[in-house]
């Protein structure tokens, strides 16, 4: 396999975009990539998408995307993984330059949740439909499910969930892309409206609209492009069961774990050795749960080391979510994936502004599907 090189980003701010359509941010992330990698053309295009069916009416999105780009005819190809599918974009990117097979790749990821859809009811399509989204749960009962059992398991507290909220709107408000580029405070967090107990509403990521988009390349190209070299040390992904239910417990989420260990190896790293996260916090508790799985903490540790700022920019051990994360950057479920590697990318060559992670050179992203049955992580190294 070969060394494979992020070589340029580019994104659309997230938020509601009514007056746009899916086409248009798409477009305008993907030349964006484009233009900062300095290619003069790309050899083929993955796009992550979720459920662009159920809330544009539009499928097809490779062949669509391709033609409103004005790149026919490469090779244009939609991935899905529910929540996680940038991450499986972005994989698929890396897999292809990797094998040798193409030089340069956009990796991409949108998604227009804003359109008029019955948004929780699309997004519990990745719930499995026989045992959950059937009886009635949504994407914020089976995390309240999560999170019950860990405040019950590891006396984790509704303040400790707080904290993560108000640590990543802090981050989210020196974001320009973010959705919500404003504070909260613990008491506005705890006081929310309750979505579903002890989840309230400033604890869930937001509908979104957004696109990113991303381009990988061998390392021949970045050098012929004098582009400082961002290398993809590992890609990982591990999947686990569909519904909650079927899991021997529900405060570790098996997928994190499995494609976690896959990453270190792979980068000949250990969780000690990571800088700087970006992990898929829909809600709260994801957080608290996969800053576990990552091995950043021990299990049943990662509600105190919020509280105690260890996930922090400023005095942190491993600063967590620095763009936001999901909760104040916002969740376009397809884009998402995509969005964490902009945020490697931005922190490695030291151009996240007010964020920037001192001497950061090693980040992770940590993408995942629905309750976590899909997961997807990739570890950056800026050179
Ligand atoms: N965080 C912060 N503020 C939020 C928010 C969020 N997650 N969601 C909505 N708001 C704000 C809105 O901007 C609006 O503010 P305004 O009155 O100042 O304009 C207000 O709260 C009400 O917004 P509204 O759109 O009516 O909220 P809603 O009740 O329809 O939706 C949730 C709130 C939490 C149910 C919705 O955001 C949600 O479903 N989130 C989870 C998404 C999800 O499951 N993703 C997949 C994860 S696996």
């Amino acid at each position: 396999m070969r060394d494979v090189i992020v070589l340029g980003v580019g994104m659309t701010k997230f938020g509601e975009l009514w007056n746009r359509s899916l086409r248009d941010i798409y477009v305008e992330a993907a030349l964006s990539a484009i233009e900062n990698a300095g290619v003069d053309h790309i050899d083929s295009m993955y796009v992550g998408a979720m459920s662009s069916g159920l809330f544009v009416q539009q499928e097809h999105l490779g062949a669509v995307l391709a033609d409103y780009l004005g790149v026919n005819p490469i090779p244009a190809t939609r991935v899905e993984s529910a929540c996680a599918s940038g991450g499986a974009a972005f994989r698929q990117a890396y897999l292809e330059v990797a094998s040798g097979a193409s030089d340069i790749v956009l990796a991409s990821g949108v998604e227009k949740m804003t359109d008029g859809a019955d948004v929780t009811e699309v997004l519990a399509t990745a719930a499995d439909q026989e045992y959950e989204a059937f009886h009635g749960i949504t994407f914020p009962g089976l995390y309240a499910l999560i999170a019950n059992a860990h405040m019950h398991q590891f006396k984790t507290t509704r303040e400790q969930l707080a904290q993560v909220a108000v640590k990543n709107h802090h981050n989210g408000a020196k974001n320009p892309n973010a959705q919500f580029r404003s504070e909260v405070t613990l008491e506005q967090v705890m006081n929310s409206t309750m979505v579903a107990d002890p989840l309230r509403l400033l604890d869930c990521s937001p509908v979104s609209d957004g696109a990113a988009a991303v381009i990988v390349a061998s390392t021949d190209v970045a050098r012929k492009l004098k582009k400082q070299i961002i290398r993809v040390k590992a890609s990982a992904q591990a999947s686990d069961t569909i519904a909650l239910h079927n899991r021997r417990e529900l405060t570790t989420l098996n997928a994190v774990s499995k494609a976690a260990e896959q990453a270190y190896r792979m980068a000949g790293m250990k969780p000690s050795d990571v800088d700087f996260a970006e992990v898929h916090d829909c809600f709260t508790i994801a957080e608290i749960v996969v800053s576990e799985d990552l091995g950043f903490f021990q299990k049943g540790c990662g509600g105190k080391a919020v509280a105690e700022g260890k996930t922090a920019i400023e005095g942190g051990v491993i600063p967590i979510n620095t763009s936001g994360g999901l909760k104040s950057k916002g969740h376009p479920v397809g884009a998402t994936g995509i969005a964490q590697i902009i945020e490697l990318y931005e922190q490695l060559t030291g151009r996240a502004g007010e964020r920037q992670v001192k001497d950061a050179s090693v980040g992770l992203a940590q993408n995942m599907g629905g309750s976590g049955a899909s997961c997807v992580i990739h570890i950056l190294e800026g050179l």
